[in-house]
């Protein structure tokens, strides 16, 4: 199994799927063998970005056992011959209320897909879904525009995946810690009192697992006008979550990207000189080097 990384937001409609199919592309192009999935479980499109219109097979055969592993769900997209991409699931219902059981076969046969670098795009929002897939990751990316609601959703999205992180580490050291995860937190402050209660290192461990998880932020449609305040937020989420949050780029607003998007074209291949490109493709560098340093996956 390749490195996983996983493609979040708090609010939707920031520009997730855009930015992890120009990463899954760049990353197909420099020399890997990379697999784009598509977990926004009721608005899936990553297959769409592609102009990929008709897929052979979608997320829905595997959750319906008409495959039954998900590395045949991946199919070869035209564009490079080092790109697959597992279509997602439009079927709402069936699908928004994914059981348990099926969550932990789609979690373990991640496990099981042939590639150097998975790519996961995320539905928005804090479902437990969605913080179960963003977490099952060994790096993580979250996806923020300079839109203060944006930031603010980003904000909480953090918050409660770093909360979600301690409270699955406490249930996967002792059956015990059901207690625990069986209350509902307002701050990962309050998790880490009751963790403390527990047992004598529970607060130690609870903030070194706090520690090791360091999501990647990208700012996305950025401009003169709209820009953010990257360390007054890294220092509100160190001083509130524990955790750091590292800058993966900035990609700016660009016209580009909505014609690219026009044209069932990664912008990286229909403008490649335009500056979102640019910024993307510089991104994936930044990725590679971010995937030869060691994994920041929960023990
Ligand atoms: N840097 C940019 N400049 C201009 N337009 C952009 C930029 N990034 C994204 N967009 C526009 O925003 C639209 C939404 O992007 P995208 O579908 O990737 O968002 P999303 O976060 O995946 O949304 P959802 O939460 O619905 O899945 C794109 O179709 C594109 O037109
Ligand atoms: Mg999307």
């Amino acid at each position: 199994m390749g490195h996983t990384i996983s493609i979040a937001s708090g609010k939707g409609g920031v520009g997730k799927s855009v930015v992890a199919a120009n990463l899954a592309l760049d990353l197909a192009r420099k020399g890997k063998q990379v697999v784009l999935a598509d977990l926004d479980v009721g608005g899936a499109d990553a297959h769409v970005l592609f102009g990929h219109l008709h897929p052979t097979h979608t997320l829905t055969d595997f959750l319906t056992h008409r495959v039954e592993r998900l590395d045949d769900v991946a199919q070869r997209l035209p564009i490079h011959r080092t790109l697959r991409i597992i279509p997602g699931t439009g079927d709402t219902l069936a699908t928004a209320n994914m059981s348990y059981s099926q969550k932990t076969r789609l979690i373990r046969n991640f496990e099981e897909i042939h590639a150097d670098v998975i790519i996961v795009d995320i539905g928005a929002g804090t479902s437990y879904h969605a913080l179960d897939f963003f977490l099952m990751a060994d790096h993580h990316v979250v996806v923020a525009t300079p839109d203060p609601t944006s930031v603010l959703d980003l904000y909480r999205f953090i918050k409660l995946a770093a909360i979600r992180r301690v409270l699955s580490m406490f249930l996967m050291r002792d059956v015990m810690a059901e207690g625990l995860a069986n209350r509902d937190y307002c701050s990962v402050e309050e998790v880490l009192e009751v963790a403390g209660k527990t047992d004598e290192s529970g607060r130690t461990i609870a903030e070194s697992t706090l520690q090791a998880f360091k999501p990647a932020l990208v700012l996305n449609r950025v401009s003169g006008r709209a820009r953010v305040n990257v360390p007054q937020l890294k220092k509100l989420l160190k001083d509130y979550v524990g955790g750091d949050l590292t800058l993966l780029g900035e990609i700016p607003e660009d016209p580009a990207m909505e014609q690219a998007v026009r044209a069932y074209t990664p912008v990286i291949q229909h403008a490649p000189s335009s500056p979102a490109a640019t910024a993307l493709t510089k991104m994936g560098e930044t990725l590679l080097h971010m995937l030869s340093t060691p994994s920041t996956r929960a023990a």
